[in-house]
């Protein structure tokens, strides 16, 4: 029985093999990771030159350009297939690990149940508030001129996102991330009272309006300033009533999303190999925009199904007024990604999916301000917030 062992580590090491020996690897080239057409996972080097061909071009592609020669047809239509973001994941720092992975620890909820957290909407929701959310995103959005992780002004928001969790959690509970680039994760936690697992809600602090490393204008209002806000007030709030979970709480501001899932991937990989127990992360990405009459809190469906199927329970549960909406991204779209894809079970709740017909049609653009928001409805999102954590970490 020594073959079947020997062959899988051999095909382990044709699979790194073949990632070095790469022919278009030198130079400024960008290991990407993207699905092909009939789902299975890809990577491919491509010169970033490319790579900033086609963020800049979305809608109007010419593949027969020079710039895109060596570049897959497959890769060329997952990037292509997307509404506006680049449509693959960047591994390029993590090409020595892509093929060890953590399997997905598989977990069982118990069902939500308001009625054991009354504390919830008779004190908590009640002090949920639309202008403080207001208030973050106003500063996010114009405060900074960009979010962007690769601009000369990068850190700048990451260090105000700093800055304001300290002044909630205190500064012994917020710690930075580094990353490769000057915007490093912001990780602030509300320790749980006897357990090491955690739950964890997040959003991410970069913004784009085409290319992340641009000087250019990117309010970023609701993406992902809003998602920001939620993390603030959620936290806020559980302070003030000296909530403490038996699990640690944890909020996540990643930093370089826009890029490929950067700042997630550097985080949920250095948890899986420190063998931190995630039991459940939330991410929460474009929350503001809602334009129908009732607040549409839509959970993409993608992702562990336990999880997805729990968090569906959780918004009938609390919100029964509100209108909940299932659909998919089919790509690595956000940061929840990051989670299940290093074997922790994750969701995303968001206003749309990005081929919903009620998708912001601001968002990546210079366009996406405060103005195009809706707060008295992002409030729903504070209390999906709270009722998560408060469920997860009991
Ligand atoms: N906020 C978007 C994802 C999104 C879009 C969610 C529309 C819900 C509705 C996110 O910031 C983004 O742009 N993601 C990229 C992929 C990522 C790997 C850079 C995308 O969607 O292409
Ligand atoms: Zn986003």
């Amino acid at each position: 029985m020594l073959w079947p062992r020997f062959s899988s580590l051999l095909a382990l090491v044709l699979i790194f093999n073949s990632v070095h020996a790469a022919p278009s690897q030198s130079g400024d080239a960008r290991l990407i990771q993207f699905k092909d057409a009939s789902g299975d996972l890809q990577t491919e080097w491509v010169p970033q030159a490319a790579l900033n061909y086609l963020a800049g071009s979305r809608g109007s592609v010419d593949r027969t350009a020079d710039i895109v020669a060596d570049m897959s047809s497959a890769a060329l239509d997952a990037i292509t297939s997307v509404n506006r973001g680049p449509g693959f994941l960047d591994v390029t720092e993590f090409q020595n690990t892509v093929t060890e992975k953590r399997a997905l620890k598989k977990r069982a909820y118990a069902t939500p149940n308001p009625s054991n957290y009354p504390f919830l909407q008779d004190t908590y929701f009640n002090q949920v508030s639309a202008d403080g959310l207001y208030d973050i995103v106003d500063v996010l959005s114009n405060n900074f001129t960009t979010r962007g992780y690769h601009s000369s002004v990068a850190r700048a928001p990451a260090l105000w996102i700093q800055q304001q969790f300290e002044g909630i959690v205190g500064s012994a509970n917020v710690t930075l991330v580094e990353n490769s680039f000057n915007q490093p994760n912001v990780i602030a936690k509300i320790p749980g009272t006897n357990s090491s697992e955690i739950v964890i809600l997040a959003a991410h602090l970069d913004s784009t309006s085409g290319d992340p490393g641009s000087e250019n204008r990117a309010p970023g209002a609701d993406d992902d300033a809003s998602g920001i806000s939620i993390l603030f007030q959620t936290a806020q709030i559980l302070v003030a009533n000296g909530y403490q979970g038996s699990r640690t709480i944890e909020f996540h501001a990643y930093a370089g999303e826009e890029g490929g899932l950067l700042g997630s991937q550097t985080v949920a990989r250095q948890y899986a190999s420190d063998g931190a127990e995630v039991v459940a992360m939330l991410q929460m990405d474009m929350v503001a925009y809602q334009p129908s009459d009732k607040p549409v809190l839509t959970v993409l469906t993608d992702t562990d199904a336990a999880l997805v199927a729990w968090t569906q329970d959780l918004v009938t549960a609390y919100l029964s007024e509100d209108t909940l909406h299932t659909s998919t991204c089919g790509y690595a779209c956000s940061d929840h990604y990051s989670w299940e894809d290093n074997g922790y079970p994750a969701v995303s709740i968001d206003e749309s999916g990005p081929y919903d017909s009620s998708l912001n049609p601001y968002y990546h653009t210079m366009q996406d301000t405060i103005d195009h928001l809706d707060f008295d409805k992002a409030v729903e999102f504070v209390k999906m917030g709270l009722a998560f954590v408060v469920e997860q970490a009991a």
